[in-house]
């Protein structure tokens, strides 16, 4: 029953009359696409959703706005079901942290998601695997939903290092939290981002991409399994922690557009994609729904 998620990585991009004019057009159009019913009876569309995920649970659309945007894109949002989230966040929540985002304001200002552990947070600011599993479980104690980003470099894949470096990453960046899995696994979620297809325009291919993502769940269900979020949910075998891999979406990121997006989304594992320049227009980022 995992949902099914949508999201977008705005990075550095937009200023608020371009974030507001990108809500008002892409509700509309989303609305019109998807032939959505009026609401009934005031009922929001937060409540609503955008209907089935391909494995039962609901389609989700996020949007990871640059945190100066967030009140902003809160505002034009409110009741269309869009849902917000930060693109980073610090370990703590309050302190002389100078220049960082508080998951406890983000939380405040309506958002519901933070991004953890993004290639470039990694690459450019140093963010390391005990940063993401301390900002993971901040961002969760903060009452958000958290996305831990992993991905391997083309030397790693090409060293054939790749799911060693995406194993790391996940089990580390899930280190803390496997406690509160245990209770609600669909505040988490996985974005597989091979750093080689950042915006680059080298989308992973449909196959490599699922491969990828199967051993990530086997691996997820494993480390689950035995660890406390297991055995919390039905005893302490790796099947309970099956079960809890089951209901965590992982997604897919790196050169998502259009028309790639329908053959990597078809593959069962795939539970939909993190995606930075073809989420920056209303059409483009419609076209992948
Ligand atoms: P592109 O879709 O531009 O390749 O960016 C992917 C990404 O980094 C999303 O987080």
């Amino acid at each position: 029953m995992r949902d099914f998620i949508l999201a977008a990585n705005w990075k550095l991009n937009k200023t608020p009359s371009e974030a507001s004019q990108f809500f008002r057009d892409f509700n509309e159009k989303l609305e019109d696409r998807l032939s959505l019913p009026p609401t009934a009876g005031g009922e929001s569309r937060d409540i609503r959703g955008f209907g089935e995920g391909p494995n039962g649970g609901r389609r989700r659309i996020v949007f990871f706005v640059p945190a100066l945007l967030v009140a902003t894109s809160e505002q034009v949002v409110k009741d269309t079901g869009l849902e917000i989230g930060g693109q980073n966040i610090w370990v703590e929540t309050k302190g002389a942290f100078t220049g960082e985002n508080s998951s406890d304001v983000l939380s405040a200002m309506g958002a519901a998601w933070a991004l953890v552990g993004h290639s470039e947070r990694r690459s450019i600011f140093g963010e390391t695997d005990k940063h993401t599993a301390q900002k993971m479980k901040t961002a969760l104690a903060s009452g958000l939903s958290a996305m831990l980003c992993v991905g391997e470099t083309l030397a790693e894949r090409e060293a054939g290092d790749n799911l060693k470096v995406v194993f790391r990453q996940l089990e580390e960046g899930l280190s803390l939290i496997t406690d509160v899995i245990a209770k609600d696994p669909s505040r988490v979620a996985i974005a597989y981002e091979p750093v080689w297809a950042i915006g680059t325009g080298k989308v992973a291919t449909p196959e490599q991409a699922s491969e990828v993502h199967q051993a990530l769940r086997k691996r997820l269900a494993e480390f689950l399994g035995k660890s406390n979020a297991g055995s919390a949910a039905s005893g302490t075998t790796s099947a309970s922690g099956t079960a809890v891999a089951a209901e965590i979406a992982l997604l897919y990121g790196g050169s998502v557009k259009p028309d790639n997006a329908k053959a990597l989304g078809l593959k069962p594992d795939i539970d939909g994609f993190l995606v930075g320049g073809a989420s920056l227009e209303p059409d483009s980022f419609l076209g992948l729904f």
